[in-house]
């Protein structure tokens, strides 16, 4: 299963270290190369001569213990590693790497890895819902970590809740999808043009009208297609959020700068991802002043803006039409009402009241529909991972399609 995949697990100090044991050898016995860092704390639990049986390597502990006198053990360990995972990862750990501290082993080698690290928490539940902890967590995933989120149950401290390290078999089962799609690249070749954000109406030169996307669904959808092996155009709304690696991305503002850009990619473009709050409503005139204040009500006359979905399925020649529905009542019949009168292949089809979904949160619940009748639904998860679930789940769907595409 993984066939000679260079693992460095790095252990630290929790009860949960007779876990790691039992990941490191089944890591081993998966076919990986697998090396081990522990911290001093660790070893309190278990000795490094435990991993070192177990994997077959020297266990390192010791910043200055250098074995090879050819090579700086932390550099050599980080540019060794195909993948780099912290489990168990203290409270400590996570606050240390998310505030680029290096005082031992295992955090020189974290700060050094220029592979994808994962972070497998456990810790107490209230150790876990510490504001301080949840700032780091999210800044370490901000900066491009990845989480094994802790499962609930009975934790060490005699606590009941979140704080369990994952069980080993589905920390390996994760590392092995993890290998697999690295060389699964169904888009290659394929380019995907996705929307994001809300877009800005202007009133005059101070004021719009708008909606509350914050562009996080369509950017992770752009990052998965791009992960996916496709060449990958953004064209963003307004949004606060980093651009996504490796996609080229187009800044618009108003409903009609987004047609343009859509339009213009849209000829050889393979797959159209409609995850854009499009305004539906523009102001009919836009003031060349700001508009001053009268005493009593004042009133704006609004017009229709261009529905771009529509005019791209009037166009459609052999595209593969996605569009997303923001729905607060009846979503599925509405969601099968704009797949027909779109022309679309599939549609998304979000309950943006849901308190997991829609506008803003970092999740979303969403209901994968088709022309041809599939009805998925996709339970509450993080944007990023429904992105790649989604992706995925059309790209075995269409897998005979889309060479033609
Ligand atoms: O950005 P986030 O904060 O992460 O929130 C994500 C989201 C809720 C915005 C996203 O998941 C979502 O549902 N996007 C579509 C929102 C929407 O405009 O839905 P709608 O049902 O009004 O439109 C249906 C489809 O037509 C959408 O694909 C939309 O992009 C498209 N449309 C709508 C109007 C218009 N003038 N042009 C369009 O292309």
């Amino acid at each position: 299963m993984l066939d000679n995949q260079k693992i460095l697990v790095c252990v630290t100090g929790g009860i949960a270290v007779y876990k790691s044991v039992s990941l490191v050898s089944k890591l081993t016995q998966a076919g990986a190369q697998v090396k081990v860092i522990m911290t001093k704390s660790a070893m309190e639990f278990v000795t490094p001569l435990t991993f070192q049986a177990i994997s077959r390597n020297d266990v390192f502990f010791d910043t200055f213990d250098e074995k090879d006198s050819r090579v700086i053990a932390h550099i050599d360990l980080a540019d060794w590693a195909d993948l780099v995972i912290v489990a168990p990862a203290t409270a400590n750990v996570i606050s240390k790497l998310a505030n680029g501290i290096a005082d031992d082993m295992v955090t020189t080698t974290l700060l050094a890895s220029t592979s994808e690290i994962w972070i497998a928490p456990a810790m107490n539940v209230h150790m876990y819902e510490n504001k301080a902890i949840i700032r780091n967590i999210k800044s370490l995933d901000q900066d491009g970590y990845k989480f094994i989120e802790p499962s609930e149950g009975y934790l060490a401290c005699g606590y009941v809740g979140k704080g369990r390290l994952e069980e080993p078999e589905k920390i390996v089962n994760l590392i092995s999808n993890h290998f697999e799609r690295n060389t699964y690249f169904p888009l290659k070749g394929k380019k995907v043009v996705v929307t994001a954000g809300p877009t800005r109406e202007r009133i005059d030169p101070v004021r719009y009208v708008s909606n509350f996307s914050s562009g996080k669904m369509g950017y992770a959808m752009a990052q998965a297609a791009q992960a996916l092996g496709a060449e990958t155009v953004l064209v963003s709304g307004p949004v606060e959020l980093d651009k996504p690696i490796g996609v080229t991305v187009i800044e618009v503002e108003s409903a009609d700068e987004m047609l343009q850009a859509v339009l213009s990619h849209y000829e050889d473009a393979s797959i159209v991802i409609k995850s854009a709050a499009v305004a539906d409503y523009r102001p009919k005139e836009v003031q060349l002043h700001k508009m001053k204040k009268k005493t009593g009500d004042s009133q704006i006359e609004l017009e229709r803006t261009t529905d771009i979905l529509q005019v791209l399925g009037s166009k459609k020649t052999s595209q593969l039409l996605i569009g997303f529905a923001a729905e607060t009542q009846d979503s599925i019949r509405y969601g099968k009402e704009k797949i027909e009168r779109k022309n679309l292949d599939y549609i998304i089809v979000n309950d943006v009241t849901d308190p997991d979904g829609g506008f803003g949160n970092d999740s979303n619940v969403v209901t994968l529909l088709s022309s041809k009748g599939l009805n998925r639904p996709f339970p509450a998860m993080t944007k990023k991972k429904l992105a790649n679930e989604l992706l995925e789940t059309i790209c075995i769907e269409e897998s005979d399609s889309l060479n033609d595409r």
